[in-house]
Formats: C-alpha cells, sequence, structure tokens
C-alpha cells in the first residue's frame, strides 16, 4: 500500500542498509526532500556555491558544513518557521581542490571558519504536513562562525582566566566551533553544544588545563592558527584563547539582532549538547553529556525560577536563566541484575552551590573553565561517551545515549560498571563497549531539582544476531532492528523515543540510521529503524514532527573519507562518476538537511 500502518507517522520499518550504500533510505509511503544544502544562498546578496573556487565571504552569506543539532521551529499558524541548526565541523579533504600558493591557502582556511557556527533560516510551507522551503533573503536569516562576537555570562565571565590580549574584558570571545548536539529551550532558544574544541588550537601542554582537555603543541586539525594568531595560545596574549571554547552557547533565533551568548555557569567540557527540563514547581535543569570516553554526566540547576507565559517580561526572565545556578556531576552506584534490567542508584555531586565553590582548593572561577578537574575531584562515574542527555517531556525520565567507548576494558583502563556495563565477564578477550547503551534515569520524587536518582539500562545496542555481544532492548524479546554507537535523541508527541547513530559503519558494518523506540507499553524496547543515511554519514537531528507526518534529519559528513579527486558520496544531488553533470553542477557530497514526508498520492 502507499500508505501504511494506521494513525501520524506510522510505518513499517526499514530493513538495515549496508554501509557502503550511498543513499538516503526512507520507509514505503515516504519521500525525502532536501530544505538545505552546503552552500546554499541564505541572503539576496550571497554568491552561487563554487567550492572550485572557495571564497570565504561567499561562504560566510552561505548555509555551512556538516549540520548536527537541528530544530524546526514552526509558527503559531503552521505555514512559516525557522530552521536553526549548527555547522559542527569541515570536511576539508572533499570540499575544496588542493591549493597551490600560500595565498590560496589562506583563503580556504578562512573560508573553513564561515563555513564552522550556526545558521538560522526562514521556512515556509503551502500547508501543514507538505515540504518545506527554505527563503532565501528571510528576515531572520542568520549565520554565525568563527569569528562572531559572543557575550560570555555567569560567574567565570570576566576573570582572568579567559582575558586575552584582543579581549582584555574577558567578556567578548569569538567564534563558535565544534557545536554538536544541542536543545531548544522552552523559551524559544537554542543551546548548543561547544564540543571537539581543542582541535582548532595549539597550545602549551604544560599550561594548567591542556592534557585534560587534549590540547597540544603541535598543528592544529584545522590549521587556523596559519590566518588568525589566537589559535596559537603560545602565542604571548592568547594563552586563555581556548578558555573561551567549550561552553554551552544560547541563540535566540526569533531576534535576529541579539548577541549570542557563552554560559559558563553550566562548566567547560566538551559538551555535546542542553536539554532543559521545567519542573511543575517552575525549577530549570539543564542535563549536558561530556563526549570523552571516561568522562562525566552533568545537571545544571537555574537558581531563579522559569515564569511562564508569552509576555515579553517573562522571555526576558527567562533569558537569564542559565547565567546563574548550581552544577553537579553525576556518580552511579549499583549493582548488575542478572536479568539486565540493572536497577540502580544514584547521587548528584556538587560542584558550585549557590555561588560558591564544593570543590576544596578550587574557586568557582576555576570549576567552570577547568570543570573536569572538579569532577576528577569529587569522583564522578567515567561514563561510555555522553551524547544527547534529554528529558522525556512527558514522564521526566532522563534518557542518556553513551554512544560508545572502545577503550572500556582494555589494559589500563576501567572495566565494566554498573552504569557502563560492557565489556562483560562473557564477551571474548579484548571486548570493549564498542555498541554503546542507553540509560534511563528517574530524578528522586521525579523532581528536576533532585540531588539522587534511579537508573536502569533502556538498551544495550547491537546487533542482537551477534553471540558475542551481549544486547538487551528493555525486555522486548521478539526482533529488532541492530543498531549501534546512539548519538542523538529526540521524542515524538505520544512519547516515544528516536534514537540517531554515529559509528555503526565500523562496528555492525551497517548505515547509520534513525530508529524509533517506544517507551511504554508491551513494546518498550522493539526498536524500529526509520531511515538509514548515506555512505560514511552519520544522522544527526533529528526532529520528529509525528502529527504533521513529517521526520527532518540532518545528513552530517556524506563521502567523508573521498577526497576531491575520488569523490565517495554525491548527495544529495547524486550526479555519479561517468555522468556529465551540468554545467556548474557539483560532483560530490553535500551535508544537507532533509525533510521525510508522506508520499503524495498519484493518480
Ligand atoms: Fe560530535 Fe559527541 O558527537
Ligand atoms: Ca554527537
Ligand atoms: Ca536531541
Ligand atoms: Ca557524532
Amino acid at each position: 500500500p502507499d500508505h501504511p500502518g494506521h494513525g501520524p507517522l506510522a510505518f513499517t520499518p526499514i530493513d538495515p542498509v549496508g554501509a557502503e550504500v550511498d543513499l538516503l533510505t526512507v520507509p514505503n509511503g515516504y519521500q525525502w526532500t532536501p530544505i538545505l544544502r552546503w552552500g546554499d544562498p541564505l541572503f539576496a546578496n550571497s554568491p552561487a556555491f563554487d567550492p572550485s573556487r572557495p571564497n570565504a565571504r561567499a561562504q560566510q552569506l552561505q548555509f555551512g558544513y556538516n549540520n548536527d543539532y537541528l530544530d524546526i521551529l514552526v509558527d503559531p499558524r503552521g505555514r512559516t518557521g525557522l530552521l536553526c541548526c549548527n555547522h559542527e565541523y569541515t570536511n576539508r579533504n572533499i570540499m575544496f581542490p588542493p591549493t597551490a600558493t600560500a595565498e590560496q591557502e589562506a583563503e580556504v582556511l578562512k573560508a573553513l571558519m564561515a563555513a564552522h557556527g550556526f545558521s538560522v533560516v526562514e521556512l515556509e510551507r503551502r500547508a501543514t504536513k507538505q515540504p518545506w522551503r527554505y527563503v532565501r533573503g528571510g528576515r531572520r536569516n542568520r549565520r554565525f562562525t568563527a569569528n562572531t562576537p559572543f557575550r560570555l555570562t555567569g560567574p567565570a565571565a570576566g576573570s582572568k582566566l579567559v582575558t586575552t590580549a584582543a579581549d582584555p574584558s574577558g567578556r567578548t570571545a569569538l567564534g563558535t566551533f565544534g557545536n554538536c548536539s544541542g536543545g531548544t529551550t522552552p523559551w524559544g532558544t537554542i543551546l548548543s553544544g561547544e564540543e571537539n574544541f581543542n582541535g582548532y588550537f595549539v597550545a602549551d601542554p604544560a599550561a594548567r588545563g591542556s592534557k585534560r582537555y587534549g590540547l597540544t603543541n603541535t598543528p592544529s586539525v584545522y590549521g587556523w592558527e596559519q590566518v588568525d594568531p589566537r589559535f596559537d595560545a603560545t602565542k604571548p596574549g592568547y594563552a586563555n584563547e581556548p578558555h573561551r571554547f567549550g561552553y554551552i552557547v544560547e541563540i535566540d533565533p526569533y531576534d535576529p539582532s541579539s548577541t549570542p551568548r557563552k554560559h559558563t555557569a553550566m562548566g567547560r567540557f566538551k559538551h555535546e549538547g542542553a536539554n532543559i527540563r521545567v519542573d511543575n514547581d517552575g525549577t530549570v535543569a539543564a542535563y549536558m553529556g561530556d563526549d570523552e570516553r571516561f568522562d562525566y554526566l552533568y545537571k545544571f540547576v537555574a537558581k531563579r525560577k522559569h515564569r511562564p507565559g508569552k509576555s515579553a517580561e517573562a522571555r526576558r526572565h527567562n533569558l537569564q536563566l542559565l547565567t546563574e545556578g548550581d552544577l553537579y556531576v553525576a556518580r552511579f552506584s549499583g549493582t548488575q541484575r542478572p536479568d539486565g534490567a540493572n536497577l540502580g542508584r544514584g547521587v548528584w555531586l556538587p560542584l558550585v552551590l549557590d555561588g560558591r565553590s564544593q570543590v576544596p582548593g578550587m574557586s568557582v572561577e576555576e570549576v567552570l573553565v577547568f570543570t573536569r578537574e572538579a569532577a576528577d575531584a569529587v569522583k564522578a562515574t567515567p561514563m561510555d561517551r555522553c551524547e544527547d542527555v534529554q528529558p522525556h517531556p512527558k514522564s521526566g525520565k532522563v534518557y542518556v545515549a553513551c554512544t560508545n567507548n572502545t577503550q572500556r576494558g582494555t589494559a589500563g583502563k576501567p572495566g565494566a560498571d554498573a552504569a557502563n556495563p560492557r565489556p562483560t565477564s562473557t564477551q571474548p578477550a579484548g571486548s570493549t563497549n564498542k555498541d554503546g547503551h542507553v540509560i534511563e534515569i528517574t530524578e528522586h520524587r521525579n523532581r528536576a531539582g533532585a540531588t539522587t536518582f534511579s537508573w536502569n539500562i533502556l538498551l544495550l545496542c547491537g546487533d542482537p544476531t551477534d553471540e558475542k555481544v551481549r544486547t538487551y532492548f528493555a525486555g522486548w524479546d521478539g526482533p529488532v532492528a541492530p543498531i549501534s554507537c546512539p548519538d542523538n535523541l529526540a521524542f515524538d508527541s505520544v512519547g516515544n523515543l528516536w534514537v540517531a547513530t554515529d559509528g555503526a559503519p565500523s562496528t555492525i558494518e551497517k548505515a547509520d540510521g534513525l530508529f524509533k523506540v517506544p517507551l511504554e507499553g508491551r513494546q518498550r524496547g522493539h526498536v524500529q529503524q526509520f531511515l538509514a543515511v548515506p555512505i560514511d554519514a552519520e544522522t544527526c537531528g533529528p526532529v520528529v514532527h509525528d502529527t504533521d507526518d513529517s521526520v527532518f534529519v540532518a545528513v552530517q559528513h556524506p563521502g567523508e573519507d573521498g577526497s576531491w579527486a575520488e569523490q565517495r558520496s554525491y548527495f544529495p544531488d547524486f550526479v555519479p562518476a561517468g555522468h556529465r553533470p551540468g554545467k556548474g553542477a557539483w560532483r560530490g557530497p553535500r551535508p544537507t538537511v532533509v525533510q521525510v514526508t508522506r508520499q503524495r498520492r498519484s493518480r
């Protein structure tokens, strides 16, 4: 049938797709269309996309590269909206041709800086359930890049740990990059996590924090120090430049003149993202992961309560919520039960309370700039790479995607513990947690501000037909889609969890994809695959507007293992090798935000 199943977004699951397939696969009865591709012009004066001639000014006026966090904010009447997404990093090898001169090289580096950051773009459509189109020149369209001024807020703003020669006030940091996942706040702003910021800097390995944050004095991955001295922190006046990255940033997409901010009160680490829960008494908690092997899970609780309503005054108040509050890190305990339900307890260990450091020997500013050191000191639980950490909009339970840990249980590294239960003793020697897992947390009395919690394992991911790996699907014992490396989480309107993956090609040898997981009732744990992304890509976003029969994903880094001369992907425009493209057609992949909608009936 053209329209399988019943109800909004009913679908017949797709079969797993091979890792080398250069296609986006969606269920029968659905279609996919690109909304925005790398290089699409956003403004009236944007030059046309032409990667054969890298140009920083052009890129700054075009859609950026490698989208990770995504949200689609629909305006009240349903026909217009805003697409908000970040541009995490770049794949220079496939984006631009090799350079011959120093001038060309400098222009490429500046173009790559402009391809990072964040985009806000207006959308329009003819009717609900119809595909969206972006609006070139939309009034609220905006690009943020590696050079956009951001205001630092919170206790570490203005401290001597964040001042530089160019910014002696320590209050204005230029740019955002490495922005991985994020979250949309109930007051209509976007939070985005500055994750792998260390790769952008050269730094003194003996400087405080360098080792713990992975900063080294070798040439940076991105090479920006060749065109902007602030990326070389060994240069006089720039020692603190790396201290101005690794924060949660907050962007107001509804106010094109607003200054974006970095919230020091939420700590500095490799922030994956942040997701907000507002309790019914107005308490505001933000859940946050540090995505590094053996790093930690955090919670921020705002000092002030959320003010409901749509008034300008309420919004002004809520825009200040993340500038002040308490910061906690998680310690898990519990014993593993033979049935795999693995019920345990946990405590939120305070790092900052009422504006005061709770870590002996560290000031508040030090705790917020060297947060990993503070969490080490209180003996938080080293986790298997926390990615999205997302409270359920109805139940308040918190879902933690631990994407994998290829060092868990290896020589000299921690072995399995209750909350990171693989490798198990029955797995072959040398096993790790290659497939990742998802933890389900219930706060004490279900309060957002609780300082203790209980938890259980929801999913131990993997291919259930692989007898060498113990998998678990919340007790569901029917067939499931193989799933590996959970990364981004979302919920639909009826409360199902949706999981996007990043890494399945190298573990279960399948394309990454998007999966639906019911959390309640008899179907709890029944993992079903909705889509699969093209070769080398990870699935990001995702956004599930089930009542609109629409799903949105950011297809990140398609074909990233190719080169300018030998591309591996032609997504989304598919001009295959050997085919003569039309004049100006691009022969390579473009990271793209895609929407999946119901196929319209023909005949
Ligand atoms: Fe950018 Fe944690 O993935
Ligand atoms: Ca991620
Ligand atoms: Ca998410
Ligand atoms: Ca990822």
